[in-house]
């Protein structure tokens, strides 16, 4: 099977911005970093900020004409049909405290189509990358996702700050478990990764509940692309950038 393939420019760009950015987390991860609060009292660093102008900078200056939305700067150009969805850092609360489950997730969306994906978690030199259509992989390995059923899966919930959607997950995850009793349930804190790792198959699903679309945009197409499956959590049909969905390997997605 082929383990690679001819990557478009967008997608180099985005591995070059990817790369670039995690020397700054792998400069900082473990030192003594200030901690702000936002406005929405989630957790900000100065290297969120330097990492997304470091994004920011590589993919402008590469492509001019395409719209830039990041976390921490929100939107730069709006004329475009191509829109970059960047999270400089997911996960900065393990960052910030040296637990190295954080990614910096970079997607470009057309017309409302995730066609570009990069999760890069630079404490476990790990590049998850995907473009529409061309598979999903791992460090340039093509990866698949898990064939388990729910006697042996790990399910993991990722959740807005707002106190309906942690009571959706905690709800769901509780339900989950009672009803699949070989299921283990996760929160890692990072939810890029945890759909990285749907695709990947270290996880069976993920649920998510209420996040923004720089947070999951790349995630989605990994899984997408790993042969997963998304729909809403009414197992009706999911699309980008609908922000309360199921994840999962798809083989008990329509039980879960
Ligand atoms: C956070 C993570 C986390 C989720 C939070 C997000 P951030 O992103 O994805 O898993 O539970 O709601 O805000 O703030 O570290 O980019
Ligand atoms: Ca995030
Ligand atoms: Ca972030």
């Amino acid at each position: 099977m082929q383990d690679n393939f001819r990557k478009s420019k967008e997608l180099e760009v985005a591995i070059k911005a990817a790369l670039e950015a995690g020397k700054i987390l792998e400069k900082y991860f473990e030192t003594d970093i200030l901690k702000e609060l936002k406005e929405d009292k989630s957790i900000v660093t100065l290297v969120d900020n330097e990492s997304e102008e470091i994004i920011k900078k590589i993919i402008l200056e590469a492509f001019p004409v395409h719209s830039f939305f990041g976390e921490e700067t929100g939107m730069t150009g709006n004329e475009s049909e191509y829109i970059w969805r960047v999270d400089p850092i997911d996960g900065t609360k393990n960052f910030a405290n040296g637990v190295p489950l954080f990614a910096i997730s970079i997607a470009l969306v057309y017309q409302n189509k995730v066609i570009v994906a990069v999760v890069h978690n630079p404490a476990t030199r790990s590049i998850f990358y995907a473009e529409l259509g061309k598979g999903a992989y791992l460090n340039d390995k093509r990866i698949f996702v898990s064939k388990d059923d729910a006697a042996h899966s790990i399910i993991s919930g990722g959740k807005s700050r707002r106190d309906e959607d942690r009571k959706l997950c905690r709800d769901l995850m509780h339900d989950l478990q009672e009803i699949f009793k070989g299921l283990t349930v996760r929160d890692f804190g990072a939810i890029a990764l945890d759909l990285a790792y749907v695709a990947r198959g270290g996880l069976e699903a993920t649920v998510q509940v209420g996040l923004n679309s720089y947070d999951f945009a790349a995630g989605t197409l990994l899984v997408e692309e790993a042969g997963g499956k998304i729909t809403a959590l009414d197992g009706s049909p999911w699309k980008f950038p609908d922000n309360y969905f199921l994840a999962s390997n798809g083989v008990f997605h329509d039980a879960l």
